[in-house]
Parts: structure tokens; sequence; C-alpha cells
């Protein structure tokens, strides 16, 4: 079973290490497990909430796409891509839009630090912001479920968001009777999940406080260090690595015996200045290799646009037909559907009779079935089967299969639904695609009433 992993970073700025230990060390770490389909990209929609000048938006996407690149993304293993080319992604945007509670949003940190400050400064609460800012959790919810992302490995600082997307997605599928998104899971790095600015706060854009992975070369990587505060202890006197921002960037790096022994000294009075140089050094160490990647491929443009395009493909590969059973399923549907069985998914699953299977001989002497909807409409037909054993253990597994966790691929006209890889059952031929995706979210209805079924009896 693969695991669907999905991350991103807003392109408003230069990446900065707080992005590298939090997000694109980790989630590229996962990428290459083989049980993983990762999903990486750059969120430029989110930018645009953040910043209105269209030449940084600009630049830091192709900073970001390099970034990753640069620190071993692999395009052919990973769907790498940018939100504005997946028009799927505002598209479900809207749909999740109309089951959030506005309630919901008005608890998100990032809103509610908003209001905090205008209420501090007696201004109206909502002077300065945009109906972007307050819309920000549900178009992250909209990254997360088109693709039905299983894990999200992000900084701690984006903890609520995926529990927005979660809360979301529950009172979706709640609403539409049916279990359309997974819920996705955070993932946290333990052991570097916030890491420290210059002043001490968490390293961000917004603080003004970050020091840059790549941008400056080694040379103001290491002034950067060289700024970041410390406590006015002189060399000799023993320092506390627990409250130093110093050792938490450098842990967040290094092996256990490194920081054990820079733990050491500075407990035993390294001066600051030392420390420090010791600090760059060990960073250059790990970013050095990566840097001079990331300068060849920042002067090759064109050649990142083609990735990301190719990986805007792969990627409405799956959210296109996501979003055609969505439409479906919330009634926005072709009018030539009428003769389709009547009602949507909701009422399909409340329907009185079950889904059926019909087993029968084929011509060449093989054993096939056909399952049919509780209104009889064909859904599926089986392959040939030799020995009719076989036919009757597909037909058992599809019984407790249930809808959510059918694997069903679209073709232009047809479906193909899949156990463990190989192709048992397509369906009719569809005279278009509205139809065609009218006719999963029946199956997937049809999966679920099965499901129930077996269980209570
Ligand atoms: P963004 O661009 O602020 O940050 C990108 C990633 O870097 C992590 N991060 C940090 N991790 C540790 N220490 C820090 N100081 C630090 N600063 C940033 C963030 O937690 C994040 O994982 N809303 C997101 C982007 C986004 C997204 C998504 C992420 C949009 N849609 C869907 C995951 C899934 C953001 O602004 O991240």
């Amino acid at each position: 079973m693969q695991t669907r992993v999905l991350t991103g970073i807003t392109t408003t700025g230069t990446p900065h290490l707080g992005n590298y230990v939090g997000a694109i060390r980790p989630a590229i770490a996962a990428s290459r497990r083989p049980e993983v389909d990762a999903f990486f990209f750059m969120a430029d929609y989110h930018a645009l909430i953040k910043s209105d000048d269209p030449a940084r938006i600009e630049r830091s996407r192709l900073e970001i796409a390099a970034t990753w690149l640069a620190a071993g993304l692999d395009p052919n293993r990973v769907t790498f891509y940018r939100q504005s080319d997946i028009p799927e992604i505002p598209e479900l945007t809207w749909f999740l839009t109309c089951v959030t509670a506005k309630g919901l949003l008005n608890r998100a940190h990032a809103y509610k630090a908003s209001v905090d400050k205008n209420t501090e400064a007696g201004e109206d609460q909502d002077a300065g912001v945009t109906a972007g800012l307050y819309m920000y959790p549900v178009l992250m919810a909209a990254d997360i479920l088109a693709f039905n992302a299983q894990q999200v490995p992000v900084g701690r600082d984006q903890i609520q968001h995926i529990e927005m997307a979660r809360d979301i997605a529950q009172r979706f599928n709640h609403i539409y009777g049916h279990e359309f998104f997974v819920l996705p899971e955070v993932v946290i790095e333990e052991q570097v999940a916030t890491l420290p600015g210059l002043d001490g706060r968490k390293m961000s854009k917004s603080y003004d406080n970050t020091i840059p992975l790549f941008a400056g070369g080694a040379k103001q990587l290491r002034e950067t260090i060289m700024r970041i505060v410390t406590d006015s202890r002189m060399p000799g006197e023993a320092k506390d690595p627990d409250s130093s921002s110093l050792f938490t960037i450098f842990h967040a790096f290094a092996s256990e015996t490194e920081s054990h022994a820079f733990r050491r000294a500075l407990e035993e009075g390294i001066g600051w200045g030392e420390a420090k140089q010791v600090l760059y050094e060990r960073l250059e160490a790990d970013i050095a290799p990566m840097r001079e990647r990331y300068e060849e491929l920042i002067a090759r443009p064109a050649d990142i646009e083609d990735i990301l395009r190719e990986g805007a493909r792969k990627a409405r590969a799956i959210a296109s037909p996501k979003i055609a059973e969505l439409r479906a399923a919330i009634g926005l549907r072709a009018m030539s559907s009428a003769n389709l069985p009547a009602g949507g998914t909701r009422q399909a699953t409340k329907a009185a009779r079950p889904p059926r299977f019909a087993s029968f001989r084929d011509t060449d002497g093989s054993f096939r079935f056909r399952l049919f909807s509780s209104e009889g409409d064909e859904l599926l037909l089986s392959k040939s089967f030799k020995d009719p054993k076989e036919a009757g253990a597909v037909q058992k597994r599809l019984k407790v299969l249930g809808g959510a966790a059918a694997t069903v691929h679209s073709l232009p006209r047809s479906l193909v639904l899949e156990l463990d890889g190989e192709p048992v059952a397509t369906a009719p031929d569809y005279t278009d695609e509205i139809e065609r995706d009218e006719a999963l979210s029946y199956l997937r209805a049809a999966l679920d009433l099965l499901a129930v079924q077996e269980k209570s009896e």
C-alpha cells in the first residue's frame, strides 16, 4: 500500500533554514521511501495573500522550485508542481468554502493575530484583513484534499491548518454522505519542529529574522549567523545550550555525537564568536554541495518550467477525476444525465434494495460477473476467470471493500476497477466524461452499501 505524502511552501521570499529543516528535508527523505507517493508544490496562490509584489512572487517561485530540486527532489519520483497550474484547486476551494463554518475560520491563528493587533491599536477588528487571509485555511485544505493526501510533513506552525483541513473534510463527507476525502495527518519532525530565527523567535519571513539557505552564498550565510542574538556571557563563562538558538540550529543539522560535543563546548565556556564559526562550518558542510546545484538550476529557468509543467500534468490527472466525481456528487450534473438513476449519492446510499452481483458463464467457457446498482443499472463487468472460485473470491473482496478504498481509474468513457494493482472489472461505455464521473459516484456508493450490508449480516 502506498502512502500519499503532500506538502507545499508559500512563494513569498527566499527559502530559509526553517523551510529546509521543517519541510523540504523531511519531505524529500520521505519521497525516497518506496512506499511513498509524494506531492510537493509551490503555494503561489497562498503567496498572493501575503504579497502584492509581482516581481517578488515571480522570483520566489523560481527560487523555491530550484531549492526543492537542489535539495534532492527527483521529479521522476515526485509529483512536483505549482498550485496555480491546477485549476481544480480553486474549484475545490469553493466547494469546501460552502461547507466550512465561518466560526472555524474565526479561530485561525493568522486571522486571530490580525484581529488582536487591530483591537490593541483601537482599530476596527478587520482593518486591513483581506478575504484572502480569512480563507487561507480553506485553500490549504483544498491543496491537500484534492489529492487525498494521507500525510502532510510541515513545521509546527502549520498544525492548526492541517487540523482544519480534517474538520472541513469530515464535514463535507458527512453532508454528502460518503467518504470522499481521506483525513490527512500532520507529520512533524519532533527534533526540529520549530527552528528559531536570528532574534530567537520562530524563523519566519514575516519576522524578518531568517537565515537564507542559499541566497548570498557562503559569505552571507556566515555574516547572517554572526548576527544571531546571544546573551552577554563572555568567553570562559558557561553557556546554556538549551536556551541558545545557536545550539538549536546546530542540532537540526548535526548528528547526536556532534551535538553532544557542541553542547559540552558551550557548557565549558566557548566564546559566542567561536561558537558561531562552529555553527557556520557545520551548516556550510551540508549546504555547499546543494548550493552549487542550486546555482546551476537557477541559471536554467526554462528547464525548471518544463519540469513544473510536466508535474502539473501528472497532478491534474489525479485532481481532475476527483473534482469531476465531486461535481457529480454535489449535483452539478449534465442535464443529459437525467435518465441516470434518480437522486445523488446520498439518496443512493439510502436506497432500499441492495446492489447485487450476477455471475454467468461466457461463450468461451470462462466465468464472469456483473455488479448492478440498487436501481438495476450495470455498474461493472468483471474480467474473465478460468476458475469460478476465483470469480467468487473477487466478489467477496468487493463486498467488503467500501467506496473510498476502491482504486478506480478513469478512461475517457469508461472506468477500470483494480485490486492489488490488477484490473478486475470495467464499467460499460458511457457517452461522455460527465456520465462516466456520475457513474463513478454511483459505483462508490454501491460499494459502500455492499460493505454496510456485509457488516450487518
Ligand atoms: P510556509 O511557506 O510558511 O513554510 C513552508 C514550510 O516550512 C515550515 N517552516 C518551518 N519549520 C520549522 N521551523 C521554522 N522556523 C519554519 N518556518 C517555516 C512550515 O511549517 C512549512 O511546513 N501554508 C503553508 C504552505 C502550504 C501548505 C499547503 C503546506 C500551502 N498549502 C498544503 C502543506 C500542505 C505555508 O505558508 O508554509
